[in-house]
């Protein structure tokens, strides 16, 4: 009797354990498959960072027309990495005979000229099928561009082209910013750009990690200008620490990436140009942690004053390349092989001139097309 007691409560026991042991590991599964990856970094901003950002918003906010001196858009496109955006968008068609709708977002639009003169070249250029629609937004604090509350504004451009002119829009909270516009653009731009702008953020990176979700997985793009990027130990960071920090910065982010310098504004905070490549539909891991943001007095027009310091847990390089720093007639090219070379299928004028360097990052040299 006490025999059975004993074997029907081991029984007992190794039924129960067994069943638990199967929920806790069908729960570990269903949580694995269904719970998407959320992109959180931004969302541990400290207070103080997103009072700054409202407070910048709202001193852009009042302006009807977008007056940044020189920097407003170009109708002849950005150049950054003294790309043409026309043959990049040509290369993404190309990649994708599937598709007939393309999507491409400007951040820090100014008064909308790339996304025109994107448009007008679009609509002129007969390699670019007539069947084929082109979806071009733009985004900018600045009111003015038409519409209600949202100031937003869309039109055709021609017969390949919808314009999406998104005035008062608060990049630096781009997920919610799209979200009181009901539009869903998660995973859906083929191509986004965004010149001088980052510079001015409160906070890039928080901002930076939101656009990566809007690239569409496996193939979207990001061709940009770098920003202010401030660590713990060097509050009042100059170039060329600055480049050596954005460096870093990319080479943390685990995607693949180009960098080179802008040429033209290397010596400012926005000198470094690079594109990254979401390569699978994970969202980006931001390996670093806010400080705090504050007001810095120093006088430089190149940033707004309100500024974040971060905290970077790993260092990869500790220099910059000379070749890199040195360059005359040639810029240097620096990141990801396969990235890099399907960038110079479509321009003639990028040269691989390969030498090994440190990590996983190659090393390219090609001269400029003057
Ligand atoms: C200097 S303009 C650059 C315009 C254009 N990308 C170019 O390179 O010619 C800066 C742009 O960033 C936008 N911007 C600056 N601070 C912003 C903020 N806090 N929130 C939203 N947009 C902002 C402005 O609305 C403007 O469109």
């Amino acid at each position: 009797m006490i025999k059975n007691l004993f074997y029907f409560s081991f029984v007992f026991i190794l039924t129960i354990s067994s069943a638990s042991l199967a929920m806790k590991f069908e729960k570990e599964n269903e949580s694995k498959i269904f719970t998407p990856k959320l992109a959180t970094f931004h969302t541990s901003r400290p207070q103080e960072t997103q009072k700054f950002i409202d407070c910048a918003f709202d001193s852009r906010k009042i302006y009807t027309f977008s007056g940044w001196g020189t920097y407003n858009g170009s109708e002849f496109g950005y150049g950054l990495m003294h790309l043409d955006e026309i043959k990049i968008l040509k290369q993404i068609i190309q990649d994708h005979p599937e598709r007939k709708d393309f999507y491409i977002l400007d951040i820090g639009a100014g008064n909308f000229a790339f996304s025109y003169g994107l448009a007008k070249m679009i609509n002129k250029d007969n390699a670019i099928s007539s069947d084929i629609k082109i979806h071009l937004y733009g985004v900018r604090a600045e009111g003015g561009t038409g519409l209600g509350d949202t100031q937003d504004i869309s039109e055709f451009i021609g017969n390949k082209c919808v314009l999406h002119n998104l005035g008062l829009f608060k990049t630096e909270n781009l997920f919610e910013s799209l979200k009181e516009r009901n539009i869903n653009l998660k995973n859906k731009f083929d191509f986004i750009v965004s010149r001088w702008s980052f510079v001015h953020f409160v906070d890039p990176i928080g901002t930076l990690e939101q656009a990566y979700d809007l690239l569409i997985p496996q193939s979207g793009i990001i061709l940009m200008d770098s920003f202010r990027l401030l660590l713990q130990d060097d509050p009042t960071n100059e170039s060329p620490k600055n480049l050596l920090n954005m460096w870093n910065f990319l080479e943390s982010l685990k995607v693949p990436y180009i960098a080179s310098l802008s040429g033209v504004q290397y010596n400012s905070h926005a000198g470094l140009n690079f594109m990254i490549k979401r390569p699978h539909n994970q969202t980006i891991s931001i390996s670093m942690s806010y400080i705090n943001s504050y007001r810095d007095f120093k006088k430089d027009k190149d940033y707004t004053r309100l500024v974040t310091q971060y905290v970077m847990p790993h260092q990869f390089f500790e220099e910059l390349p000379n070749e890199f720093m040195n360059h005359n007639n040639h810029i240097d090219v620096y990141g990801d092989k396969s990235l890099f070379e399907w960038v110079a299928k479509n321009h003639s004028n990028w040269i691989t001139n390969e030498k090994e360097r440190t990590l996983t990052t190659y090393y390219y040299r090609g001269p400029i097309n003057k």
